[in-house]
């Protein structure tokens, strides 16, 4: 077979790589891509959300397969556009990928299917979201509904923050024209539940947890993401249950049951709180960087799966995962998540024990340069995460470059 994977960050990387492990496939084509991606496929100058280009491209290399990481494309409506073209592509349809790309849409979704969330309110006018922020406990959670690149959520933890952010987002337009959703606040520990979905079909993966914070002991400004592990061990295979059942099923079976039957893969960020486990949000894709550390321990065939889905049959065997614990370490440019050079080189990526996927790299000269804030993410297997966690420490000192950091205590929190 021949798969095209559209995207261009560590998460594509992963993909790739999972791919190329499949005797299944031949050839496998990136989207941009990146420095990492050419190492295991052939890198194709198209934006992700060029769909007319992707299209194209599909179309005259005769593509078997296309497989959708960022969420841009699917809102583009690439698999729509693919669909309606004969071609299988793996992804849900620009309206099913609205439970990510419009938070009030999900929330009632929620609301309606009665899964646990958040209590909210929507709101388009600025003194009502106001007053309603002053009636309730503080902190309020403000999220911009829209995608606004992970900075469209804010905590206010006084009323003076709160009329700034509901400034931001209602009167001065910040992130677009659109409406806020204002919502309880919850507390607790977040991880992800990421399902492979066909309709009311769910394929669920291991569980990971991502580190949304620059810095060490989850300080510092939010980032997209600066490591992750898999599996989490505070949460009990009851809770997982629960989870699968009352939240990743249920919201597909809502999907399907809104006409909206949900195709690819469909991501539970979820918070474990007091009153029990709870939607923080859904995306309609692969996370990255769960993803870097979820999909190495795969040990079914990918291709069966993506296959499965597009083509919205039931998968022939269950998915078989590997026991092992993964830790993945994000190196980002120095400055990340605010401005960053760019262009450094990078040394000793092939001297890594381990995976080594990039997420923002070009190749000048040669050489493998920087060419974003999160640069790479270094991932390591071994038979408890305390075993991963020591060796992706010790492996991410491997590599060598002037203008990279990356946080020590990925996963440590996991750790008894
Ligand atoms: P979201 O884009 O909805 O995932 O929100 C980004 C981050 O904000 C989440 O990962 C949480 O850490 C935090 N967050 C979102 N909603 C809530 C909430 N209701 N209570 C507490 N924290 C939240
Ligand atoms: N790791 C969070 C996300 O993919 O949105």
């Amino acid at each position: 077979m021949k798969v095209l994977v559209v995207g261009g960050g560590g998460r594509c990387h992963a993909i790739a790589d999972a791919l190329r492990r499949s005797p299944k496939v031949e050839k496998i084509y990136v989207a941009p891509g990146n420095a990492g991606t050419a190492e295991v496929a052939e890198n194709v100058p198209l934006k992700d959300t060029d769909v007319q280009g992707l299209l194209a491209f599909a179309q005259k290399k005769d593509i078997d397969l296309t497989v959708v990481g960022p969420e841009a494309a699917l809102q583009a409506g690439i698999v729509d556009e693919f669909r309606s073209h004969g071609l299988r592509i793996f992804g849900p349809t620009a309206a099913a990928a609205r439970i990510e790309t419009s938070k009030e849409f999900a929330k009632e979704l929620m609301m309606r299917y009665d899964i646990p969330t958040a209590a909210y309110r929507p709101f388009d006018d600025y003194r009502e979201a106001l007053d309603y922020v002053a009636s309730r406990p503080l902190p309020a959670v403000l999220k911009y509904d829209g995608l606004a690149a992970g900075k469209g959520v804010v905590i206010a933890r006084s009323m003076e923050e709160a009329e700034a952010a509901l400034r931001d987002m209602l009167l001065d337009d910040k992130f677009g024209h659109g409406r806020v959703i204002v919502e309880d606040y919850l507390e607790g520990p977040e991880f992800s539940f990421m399902c492979f979905v066909s309709g009311s079909d769910v394929w669920p993966m291991p569980l990971a947890q991502d580190h949304k914070r620059a810095y060490d002991g989850d300080r510092g400004p939010n980032t997209g993401g600066m490591g992750a592990y898999s599996p989490v061990p505070f949460i009990s295979e009851d809770e997982r249950r629960f989870a699968l059942d009352n939240i990743m099923k249920k919201t597909a079976a809502a999907m399907v049951l809104e006409g909206l039957p949900f195709t690819g893969v469909l991501y539970g960020g979820l918070m474990k709180t007091r009153d029990g486990i709870k939607v923080i949000e859904f995306n309609a894709r692969f996370g990255d960087p769960e993803t870097e550390v979820v999909l190495p321990r795969l040990k079914s065939d990918i291709v069966e799966i993506f296959s499965a889905v597009a083509d919205g049959w039931e998968l022939e065997h269950p998915l078989e995962w590997h026991d092992f614990s993964t830790v993945g370490v994000v190196l980002a440019s120095k400055g990340y998540p605010g401005s960053y050079a760019k262009g450094a080189v990078i040394e000793g990526l092939d001297e890594v024990d381990g995976a080594v996927y990039h997420m923002g790299t070009a190749s000048k000269e040669g050489r493998i340069v920087t060419a974003g804030g999160r640069v790479a993410i270094v991932g390591c297997a071994a038979p408890t995460l305390g075993e991963a966690l020591e060796k992706c420490n010790r492996e991410v000192g491997k590599v060598r470059c002037g203008n990279l950091y990356h946080r020590t205590d990925i996963g440590r929190k996991a750790i008894k």
